[in-house]
């Protein structure tokens, strides 16, 4: 595509940030009344997008002195100029007017001249927008408007000498303290415009502050999913072939004039510069339960302050920081799994899903139920429940015949997900939990039974299973989802040991109960030693007569690295901590499974970014933790591994990981392709 094309895509995104901010402010996350007036369209986005202005937060914290004394972690020393780069249909200006926070400063806002010349008939025509700005005047030809204390520059900023002369002619002084702004914008410029720019910042200003906000790496398989989304639609990310980290993007800015600069990825900002009232606000504005994307995104996001000049720089933007700490250190990796595309000789499309459940329903069968995913074209909550079996070395499709007694059913899932279904003895499995939406738990408990498998032939499907939902019955537990349900014995008898998860009016929960598998009723069974924090997204595996709990996510939405025991004793159950050396880096949505006296621990969402967790091996013995990652390069597309489902299969060492991914941001939905197989035989073997 031409340079034409490209640029008029760059244009395109002027609405998009804003746009995402004013539906954000509309539900009262962020304050800001101005957006609507500047922004043709207004509509709702998903709740995932509104936690996102954070920039909006962090204008709200660069203020600190009069918004409302919530900030006060992000120091900024007063500036006369605010120069926002690529300002689009951003607010600012009019929220400090009205706040009465502006004082002498004035503000400059720089974008394409389009761009500007839209924004400054909106404002034109807007009674309120106009008055703020108060009466216009001023040399028209290099501004679209002009106010006293606010100017609307139509300017590339590729065009260093043609900005620097608007800027002039504006009446910026490069004397007087400077803030600028560029919010992702300098992305898409090429990166020898970009760097020249940051160097022509720190050259012409002699006391500055530069305030970024982008996005960052591009090599894990969220980092794919938006590089692809970004190049798909013509407005490539440039920086981030150069500045893939926070540590490059510090060290870009350092090497050109910049004498201080901290850098933070907004999951770091977020835990630093949130306070735990607002964090706790945010969560009751809506119904959430996007964690995973929500995190993934944040880790993708970074805030760069750089400053120089005297004050400035010995004020650091982002107080209590130390510039070389980083709060989420890189994991050390043991060794490397090879991940490769399943030998399937099936029609594997129906496990593009995520949030369902797959089990090892016989020794050589797995059945998935419930998720979200592709179907005929459409993404919707699936219905369809999928059969893999294995012949010969090969997975085959079989086919589940649903049979339920009543009619209040058919022959089909009722479209839940985040439930849990654990297989018992005696060819049967309990479904249980799950929520269609964050609002809407699934009530009841489903008891499934399989019946014998009939081979039918070698060549077309495999074998069908007869499932029949022998009730559904009340779950005396309560409505959960992200929970785990775990068979344990006690006393000779077999219960369901049901933990955490959350519900549409709690957002974690910490408590237990043990369901008697025949009676299907709980039963109180002592429980000593010191109660767990309550969470959900963890993992559970039986073992050794009691029940290993891993991670987790915990009621401020941070992640839990914390592995119990939930150990049998002579009346009941005891929690313990099982130490491990080194400490297990927190994590939640991975899956788990033990074998021969090692917990396996796969996949899931870290705060540590830029590796994903792959598959964490504990010793039970001796506490040994050894991360390995996983090499997916023998696979053609990115494979994410949260929302996802694994199987193990013991006598082949090996796992069968089964659909997984989900909504990447607005970078679309992913879905990973085939089953993948990991084989962990070297890695079991040894110590
Ligand atoms: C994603 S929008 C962000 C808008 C605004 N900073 C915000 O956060 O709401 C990117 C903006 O940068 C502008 N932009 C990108 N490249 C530019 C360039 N070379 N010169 C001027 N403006 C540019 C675009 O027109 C667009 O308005
Ligand atoms: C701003 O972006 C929208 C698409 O989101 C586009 O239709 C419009 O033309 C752009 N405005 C300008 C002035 O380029
Ligand atoms: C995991 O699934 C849930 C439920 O559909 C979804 O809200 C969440 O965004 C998914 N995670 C990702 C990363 O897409």
């Amino acid at each position: 595509s031409s340079p034409r094309q490209q640029q008029r895509r760059v244009r395109d995104t002027n609405e998009s940030s804003a746009a995402s901010k004013g539906s954000a402010a509309a539900l009262g996350y962020t304050r800001d009344r101005f957006l609507s007036a500047l922004l043709p369209r207004s509509s709702r986005r998903a709740p995932l997008i509104h936690r996102l202005p954070c920039p909006a937060r962090l204008r709200r914290c660069l203020v600190p002195q009069g918004a409302g004394g919530r900030a006060g972690s992000i120091s900024l020393v007063f500036s006369a100029q605010i120069l926002s780069l690529g300002a689009g249909f951003d607010s600012l200006y009019f929220r400090l007017k009205e706040l009465g926070l502006l004082g002498c400063t004035v503000v400059y806002e720089v974008d394409f001249p389009d761009v500007v010349r839209r924004k400054a008939a909106l404002i034109e025509g807007n009674g309120e927008l106009a008055r703020l700005v108060g009466g216009t005047a001023g040399e028209k030809s290099v501004m679209s408007l002009a106010g006293e204390d606010y100017k609307l520059l139509g300017v590339d900023l590729s065009d260093l000498s043609r900005l620097e002369e608007s800027l002039k002619q504006a009446g910026l002084d490069p004397e007087a303290p400077t803030l600028l702004l560029a919010e992702v914008v300098l992305t898409y410029m090429e990166n020898s415009r970009s760097d020249a720019l940051i160097q022509w910042a720190a050259s012409s200003f002699s006391r500055a502050q530069f305030v970024l906000y982008e996005q960052i790496h591009p090599e894990d398989p969220f980092g794919r999913v938006m590089l692809q989304h970004f190049s798909r639609r013509n407005s490539r990310l440039h920086s981030l072939s150069c500045y893939p980290d926070c540590q490059a993007q510090r060290s870009r800015f350092l090497q050109r004039g910049w004498e201080e600069c901290s850098v933070l990825d907004m999951n770091e900002f977020y835990s630093r510069y949130i306070s735990a009232d607002e964090h706790h606000r945010i969560q009751t504005l809506e119904p959430f339960d996007e964690y995973e994307e929500w995190h993934l995104k944040c880790s993708h996001y970074f805030i760069l302050a750089a400053s120089k000049g005297e004050e400035l720089a010995r004020t650091p933007v982002f107080t209590k920081l130390p510039s070389e700490e980083w709060i989420n250190p890189a994991p050390q990796v043991a060794g490397i799994i090879s991940a490769s595309a399943c030998s399937v000789d099936a029609e594997t499309a129906g496990l593009r899903r995520y949030g369902h459940r797959s089990a090892l329903i016989k020794p050589h069968m797995i059945l998935t139920t419930g998720g979200f995913g592709e179907h005929d074209g459409q993404h919707r909550r699936l219905h369809e429940l999928h059969l893999l079996i294995k012949h010969q070395g090969m997975w085959r499709a079989g086919s589940v015949h649903l049979e339920e007694p009543g009619d209040t059913w058919g022959m089909s899932w009722d479209g839940r997900l985040f439930h849990t279904m654990t297989c018992l003895s005696g060819n049967q499995a309990l479904v249980m939990g799950g929520r269609t939406s964050p609002v809407n738990p699934a009530l009841r408990m489903l008891q499934l039974r399989f019946a014998e498998s009939r081979q039918i032939s070698a060549m077309g499907r495999a074998a069908v299973v007869e499932l029949a939902v022998l009730r559904h019955v009340e779950n005396p537990t309560g409505p959960r989802w992200r929970h785990t349900a775990t068979e344990v014995r006690h006393q000779g008898q077999m219960f369901l040991f049901i933990y955490g998860g959350r519900s549409a009016v709690q957002p974690v929960l910490g408590d237990w109960h043990f369901l008697h598998l025949e009676e299907l009723s709980c039963v109180q069974i002592p429980v000593e030693g010191p109660l767990p924090v309550g969470r959900h997204s963890h993992s559970a595996c039986s073992w050794d007569g009691g029940v290993l709990l891993a991670g987790g996510l915990g009621a401020a939405e941070q992640p839990v690295g914390s592995v119990l025991f939930l150990r049998p004793t002579e009346r009941g159950f005891r929690w313990q901590t099982v130490e491990t050396q080194p400490s297990l880096l927190p994590r939640y949505s991975h899956t788990a499974h033990v074998h021969d006296g090692k917990l396996l621990l796969v996949g899931g969402v870290w705060l540590h970014s830029p590796s994903v967790p792959g598959v964490t091996v504990i010793d039970l013995a001796t506490g040994l933790c050894l991360e390995y990652q996983i090499d997916t390069v023998s696979l053609e597309w990115p494979l994410m591994l949260h929302n996802h489902s694994s199987v193990f299969l013991p006598d082949e060492k090996e796992l069968l990981l089964v659909g997984g991914g989900g909504n990447c941001f607005s970078f679309g939905t992913h879905f990973n392709q085939r089953p993948v197989c990991l084989d962990l035989g070297s890695i079991l073997a040894g110590h």
